[in-house]
C-alpha cells in the first residue's frame, strides 16, 4: 500500500470510529486537526506522511474516555499501523507525537521533539481556539453538565494534570483555564500567526459575552 492508501484508509478507520460522537472529539475535529496540520505542515516543511497519519489518530484513545490512562492512544496507534507496510521507526514517531499532544493543565509543560509533533499540536490547539474552540467549549460543558457561567467564580490554574482532568469549573472558566493560554504555546511560526487570530476573536467574544450577561447590550 502507498502512503496516500494508507492515509486514505486510516481516514476511513477514524471517520468509522468517530462519528457522530458529540463531545468535542468528533470525526469532524480529527479532519479539521488534520487540514490545519498539513496546511501548518506545507509551510514548515515538516514531513506530511507522518503529519497526516499523527492527526488522523492523535485523540485515537483520549485519557479521558479511558479512565486516564494516556498509554492507551499509543499503544491503539501502534496497533492500527503496524498492518502497513511502515518502518518500525515512522510509527515510533507517530505514537510519540500522540502520547504527547495533549494540554494536561497550565502548569504542565508538553514537550514536542521533531517538527512534525509541533505541527501536529499547533493544529490541534488551533481547534480548541477561535470560533471552533468556541463552540467545543460549549459542547463539552454541555456533555459533562457544566454551567456556562457564574459570576465571581475565579478560574483555576490546575498545576497537575489530576487536577485539571478532574476540574468542573465553568465553561467561562475554561477559557482562562486553557483556551486564553494556547497562543503563547504555539511552536511554529504559521501556527502562532493563526493562533493570534483566533485569539483577538475569543477576546471580543468574551467581552460581549459579559456585555450581554448583564443587559449592556
Ligand atoms: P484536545 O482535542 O485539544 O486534546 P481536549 O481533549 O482537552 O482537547 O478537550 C476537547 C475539547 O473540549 C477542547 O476544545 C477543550 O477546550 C474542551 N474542554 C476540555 N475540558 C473542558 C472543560 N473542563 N470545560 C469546557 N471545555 C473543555
Ligand atoms: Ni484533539
Amino acid at each position: 500500500m502507498d502512503q496516500q492508501a494508507i492515509i486514505r484508509t486510516t481516514s476511513e478507520y477514524v471517520r468509522e470510529k468517530f462519528s457522530g460522537e458529540s463531545s468535542g472529539h468528533d470525526w469532524w475535529h480529527m479532519r479539521r486537526v488534520w487540514n490545519n496540520a498539513l496546511y501548518i505542515a506545507k509551510q514548515e516543511k515538516a514531513d506530511q506522511f507522518i503529519v497526516s497519519l499523527a492527526a488522523l489518530l492523535h485523540d485515537i484513545g483520549d485519557h479521558k474516555f479511558h479512565g486516564g490512562d494516556e498509554s492507551v492512544g499509543p499503544s491503539l496507534a501502534w496497533k492500527w499501523l503496524r498492518q502497513f507496510d511502515m518502518k518500525a521507526d515512522i510509527i515510533q514517531q507517530i505514537c510519540d507525537i500522540i502520547a504527547h499532544v495533549s494540554f494536561k493543565g497550565a502548569a504542565q509543560v508538553t514537550p514536542m521533539r521533531t517538527i512534525e509533533g509541533k505541527v501536529v499540536q499547533d493544529a490541534d490547539r488551533l481547534d480548541a481556539i477561535g470560533a471552533m474552540g468556541i463552540a467545543r467549549v460549549f459542547a463539552y460543558a454541555g456533555f459533562k453538565g457544566h454551567e456556562l457561567h457564574i459570576p465571581g467564580k475565579q478560574p483555576e490554574l490546575h498545576t497537575t494534570f489530576e487536577q485539571y482532568k478532574n476540574g468542573k469549573n465553568t465553561a467561562i472558566n475554561h477559557f482562562y483555564e486553557k483556551l486564553l493560554l494556547l497562543k503563547d504555546r504555539m511552536h511554529t511560526v504559521t501556527g502562532k500567526k493563526m493562533a493570534a487570530e483566533r485569539h483577538r476573536f475569543m477576546e471580543q467574544y468574551l467581552a460581549r459575552f459579559y456585555q450581554e450577561w448583564e443587559g449592556n447590550a
